[in-house]
């Protein structure tokens, strides 16, 4: 997999001055797809689609817009809007999704199934992130959907984070996994379930002893941050997503499973652009933008835990094993070569902050 980043050369990545002294090193992977990502729509559009299409083949797309993506018209009417806003010439493919709520019902499951162009349906808890406030509050009332979904081996993808306003928001993604995911599991044994942008130990511990219709998704920031990122020498906004970063150790945990080979683990971003005034704002919204380096990113942290082997399987084989979609034929290079990300960004009328702003990221794309 890869070229000429063999052992030695990992030996001596670590400090400057000897970084100095060896030679770029580089990697090529078969090209890799996001599993999880939120392009928006209208006027931020295409920079979010531009960025994931330079280093994506294909993105599951979020479907949690205001409205939300609710039927299957509405996902081809986004699909096509997605599709014409790519750069000329760039080609990408959006996955689309269905966003469940109460009122879904089980004959959309079969017409998404129905079209090829709808790969998954995905739960938010009602309030429990943006643009939830639509999302589910009974789970039962859905089953019928789900029961469905079972049928068409059409995969749900899980927010994982219980609402209740009296579990600690630190405690909310462990909570999920005892009173809803578990139950879930045994009511829908055959049903594919996606545990998306899991932040704790608990849900590492909980995906590797599930059965294999459960997988899991983990971002970069995840991997990358902790929650002291969040209070680092004051309150940091562009740190602020949802499920909240964890405390160190859940970091590590997440580490070792995205890099540990484990085909239940796989690249999903979560990249989730907001305008900078709704982040740098007295109730500011949660999301974090990484469409921009996702995975120079990815290869950072995969480079750190001595594991840059097996990036490739965690960006751009167990996905679409997982989705039962083909590997991409292509291939992308990363090369050891650092770079300034710039401290905004600008997406049509608005200005993001992305991961890292005015910071460098040791890898870049060739
Ligand atoms: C996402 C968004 O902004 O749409 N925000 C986030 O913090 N991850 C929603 C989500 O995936 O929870
Ligand atoms: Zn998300």
């Amino acid at each position: 997999m890869s070229d000429n980043f063999g052992d030695g050369a990992r030996r001596c990545a670590p400090d400057a001055d000897a970084k100095a002294q060896v030679p770029a090193a580089s990697l090529r992977l078969i090209r890799p797809d996001d599993w999880h990502v939120h392009l928006r729509d209208g006027a931020m559009l295409a920079t979010a689609v531009a960025d994931s299409a330079r280093r994506f083949a294909r993105a599951i797309v979020m479907p949690n817009l205001d409205p939300p993506v609710r039927t299957v018209d509405e996902a081809l009417a986004y699909r096509a809007r997605i599709l014409s806003a790519l750069p000329a010439g760039a080609r990408f493919e959006p996955l689309m999704t269905l966003y469940l709520t109460e009122e879904t019902r089980p004959a959309e499951i079969a017409q998404a199934r129905a079209t090829g162009l709808v790969h998954a349906v995905k739960y938010y808890p009602a309030g429990a992130t943006t643009h939830a406030a639509r999302g589910v509050r009974d789970l039962a009332r859905c089953y019928p959907v789900l029961a469905a979904m079972e049928r068409h081996d059409l995969p749900l993808l899980l927010h994982g984070e219980v609402t209740d306003p009296s579990v600690d928001v630190f405690d909310r993604e462990a909570m999920f996994l005892e009173r809803h995911l578990s139950p879930l599991m045994r009511a829908f044994p055959g049903l594919r379930m996606v545990l998306e942008h899991i932040t704790t130990r608990a849900a590492v511990e909980f995906v590797s002893a599930a059965p294999q219709t459960l997988a899991a998704t983990v971002t970069a920031h995840h991997l990358l941050l902790d929650r002291n990122a969040l209070f680092a020498g004051g309150l940091r906004p562009h740190h602020y997503c949802l499920p909240l970063l964890k405390r160190a150790h859940h970091r590590a945990a997440l580490v070792g499973a995205a890099t540990g080979g484990n085909p239940k683990f796989f690249l999903g971003t979560d990249s989730a652009p907001h305008p900078r005034h709704a982040k740098e704002s007295s109730c500011g919204c949660a999301g974090i933008y990484t469409a921009h380096a996702a995975l120079e990113l990815y290869a950072e942290v995969f480079e750190k835990a001595h594991a840059l082997d097996r990036l490739e399987g965690f960006a751009s084989c167990y996905g679409p094993d997982f989705y039962r979609l083909p590997r991409n034929q292509d291939r992308v290079t990363l090369i050891k070569a650092p770079w300034r990300v710039p401290s905004t960004i600008t997406a049509g009328t608005d200005v993001l902050v992305p991961l890292r702003a005015g910071e460098d990221i040791a890898w870049q794309l060739s």
